[in-house]
């Protein structure tokens, strides 16, 4: 199982490097916005920057087009920008129209793409036969629609399993819009090869104050022991 961070904050993305538990990073253009990439030139800056601090691990890269000719040509330019970008493509536009022409196009271009705002096993059953390298399920939104997040993981790593070898491009589950920490146990049980996390929810993943009290308990009596030697 592996975690990608949801963040383009690059001090946030180093932090977790050092800590050994960075396998990918994603964005979206609204992760872009809270981070302080506002324009073109910052997103092609940022990205570059962080696909360099992450390389050989990958960096998704979303589209910003709601026409298919559009997000052909930027997925186009982005795989320039660095050799670790997945691109991702919404599995449709905003009026519902298929998105899965531009993700074959681009997989039989070698290009690895993120079909992502997937809420349903059907869609991701289409985006992995498609060609899609990474299929995005986003489990916080499912689960506000009032639907089971953990059943679609489920079937879908099960889907998956069995079907997944005559799909073209190795598919994994990732699974983002994840809300609490108790998401990411969840999904991780229901079969997610891949979570993608805020930092906030992975700082709290590791926070226990039990866990502070116990560290605490053996600091004091650890000292107790260094005192007698400090003391001759
Ligand atoms: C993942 O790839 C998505 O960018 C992200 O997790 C979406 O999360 P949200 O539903 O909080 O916007």
């Amino acid at each position: 199982m592996k975690i990608f961070i949801d963040t383009a904050d690059t001090d946030q993305i180093g932090k977790f490097l050092s800590w050994g538990i960075c396998d990918g990073v994603t964005t979206n253009p609204s992760i872009n916005l809270k981070c302080g990439v506002a324009t073109w030139a910052q997103m092609q800056e940022r990205s570059r920057a962080i696909a360099d601090l992450i390389a050989p691990r990958p960096l998704s890269v979303e589209v910003v087009a709601d026409d298919l000719e559009e997000m052909l040509r930027q997925a186009r330019e982005y795989v320039q920008w660095a050799p670790n970008i997945a691109v991702k493509i919404t599995i449709t536009t905003t009026k519902g129209e298929s998105c899965l022409s531009v993700i074959h196009t681009l997989c039989k271009e070698g290009v690895d793409v993120n079909v992502t705002a997937m809420m349903t096993l059907n869609q991701l059953v289409l985006a992995a036969k498609a060609g899609g390298r990474y299929l995005s399920l986003f489990g916080g939104r499912i689960d506000d629609e009032g639907n089971d997040a953990y059943e679609v993981i489920r079937a879908s790593r099960e889907w998956l399993d069995v079907n997944g070898d005559e799909c073209p491009n190795d598919p994994e589950i990732i699974v983002g819009s994840t809300r609490t920490t108790k998401n990411v146990q969840d999904w991780i049980e229901a079969g997610a090869h891949i979570l993608t996390v805020t930092p906030d929810i992975l700082d709290k993943m590791l926070v226990n104050a039990r866990t502070k009290e116990t560290v605490t308990q053996f600091l004091a009596d650890g000292e107790k022991a260094l005192a007698s030697i400090k003391g001759g």
